[in-house]
């Protein structure tokens, strides 16, 4: 469930940004343009989320972590906790996304624990699903998704989650999926969530670009998109968010 139902532009940083770029993006991009109508968030780094928090709450951006770890302290060395991204001011934490699903081989088990770890301590997952080119080209679409969703079953349903389809396929690569897989997918993941009992806000993610970003977000089911690549740039994310606030007014 999340209560604020505005469309929601996020930017995953992923392994890129040092300070001095944080600080030129800031000053660049200035407040969210559009407070009314569109959420806009951050998920950089580790390294950046304190430096950047009190500044991005004062342009209207909330900022999130890209992983967290289950346990709540102690011998994990490398390992970052929820209190620790709480205290960093994060309100987010995206879990599951891909690169950490086929580059570190995270499964569906250990994000289920980061999601639960991450609930009771108040965070909000952004939950990334979806499937691979050679499971789309099998037809398994679907499976894929409601596997990955299945571990939200016997999870509370009064807590606070969004939810990225990304296929893999579209990640990184400029290839977006068409306005018509983008429909599908996002009405079968809606129809899996509510089946789940999680009304939860639904993004869309894969090469979301100021190009394309009007035509994906203004697709039935779509609720926002977790922007990689195009997030880094202070005027293309920007664009992204103009882009939101014309569909969403
Ligand atoms: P790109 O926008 O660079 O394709 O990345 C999407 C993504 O993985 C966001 O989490």
């Amino acid at each position: 469930m999340n209560s604020d139902r505005r469309t929601f532009v996020a930017g995953n940083w992923k392994m890129n940004g040092l300070l001095d770029e944080a600080k030129a993006f800031m000053d660049a991009f200035g407040r969210n343009p559009a407070e009314d109508v569109v959420e806009v968030g951050l998920m950089p780094p580790f390294t950046l989320l304190h430096p950047m928090s009190e500044r991005l709450a004062a342009m209207g951006i909330s900022l999130g972590a890209q992983n967290v770890y289950y346990e709540d302290k102690g011998a994990f060395t490398g390992s970052i906790c929820p209190m620790m991204l709480r205290d960093s001011g994060c309100h987010y934490v995206i879990l599951g996304h891909s690169e950490r699903r086929s580059i570190i081989g995270e499964n569906n088990a250990q994000i289920r624990s980061k999601m639960t770890a991450s609930w009771l301590h108040g965070l909000e997952p952004i939950l990334c699903i979806g499937e691979t080119l050679e499971q789309r080209e099998q037809g398994i679409t679907n499976t894929i998704l409601t596997e990955q969703l299945a571990i939200l079953k016997g999870a509370p349903k009064d807590v606070p989650l969004t939810v990225a389809y990304e296929p893999v396929w579209a990640i990184g690569t400029g290839v977006t999926a068409s306005t018509d897989q983008i429909i599908e997918t996002h009405a079968f993941v809606h129809s899996e969530l509510q089946r789940l009992g999680h009304d939860a806000r639904v993004l869309y993610g894969g090469s979301v670009k100021p190009e394309n970003a009007e035509e994906i977000l203004a697709c039935d089911g779509v609720e926002g998109a977790l922007v990689g690549g195009a997030s880094l740039q202070a005027d293309s994310f920007m664009a992204i968010v103009k882009a939101a606030a014309k569909v969403a007014s």
